[in-house]
């Protein structure tokens, strides 16, 4: 089996690691770097668990090579917190009861802060249409939703 190293920023630090050269981003995170917040789901990119930021923009980590992201920044769930505590999203999804067993959480945070961090105003259509790829069998996505419409301050109308 072939091995290659790989350095990676993740949540702001350098991890330098060997693994095989065939690992996902998700298998490298987890089996080479120890990072667990990231979350195997279906393993063919479609449930959104394993949903990671790479250079800001949401990646399923389960169908990306480690190797194509060498040397870019990787950022987690954990990567969202500010001083070791929950950052705005999270603290949003605690208020809102949009988190129960807790599947979805990791990718459906950071699909809202790669939707957030636009700056621009959004409505629940909008909201609804960028978290379509993380899929939740327990909240039926209403608390969600209104998690991240507690983030947008000038969310566009009141469609439900
Ligand atoms: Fe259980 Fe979303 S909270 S899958």
């Amino acid at each position: 089996m072939t091995e290659i190293t790989l350095t990676l920023n993740i949540n702001g630090r350098d991890v330098t690691r060997a693994a095989p050269a065939h690992y996902s981003l998700l298998r490298w995170l987890r089996d080479a770097a120890s990072v667990f917040d990231v979350k195997y789901g279906c393993g063919e990119g479609v449930c959104g668990t394993c949903t990671v930021l790479v250079d800001g923009a949401a990646a399923s980590s389960c169908i990306v090579l480690a190797a194509q992201v060498a040397g870019k920044n990787v950022t987690t769930l954990v990567g969202l917190g500010v001083d070791g505590e929950l950052g705005p999203i999270q603290e949003a999804f605690v208020d809102h009861g949009a988190s129960q067993c807790g599947f979805c959480t990791p990718g459906m945070v950071l699909a809202a802060h790669e939707l957030l961090s636009s700056g621009e105003a959004l409505d629940r259509a909008q909201i609804r249409h960028a978290i379509q790829g993380n899929l939740c069998r327990c909240t039926g996505y209403q608390a969600i939703v209104e998690a991240i419409v507690s983030l947008v301050p000038e969310t566009a109308g009141s469609d439900s």
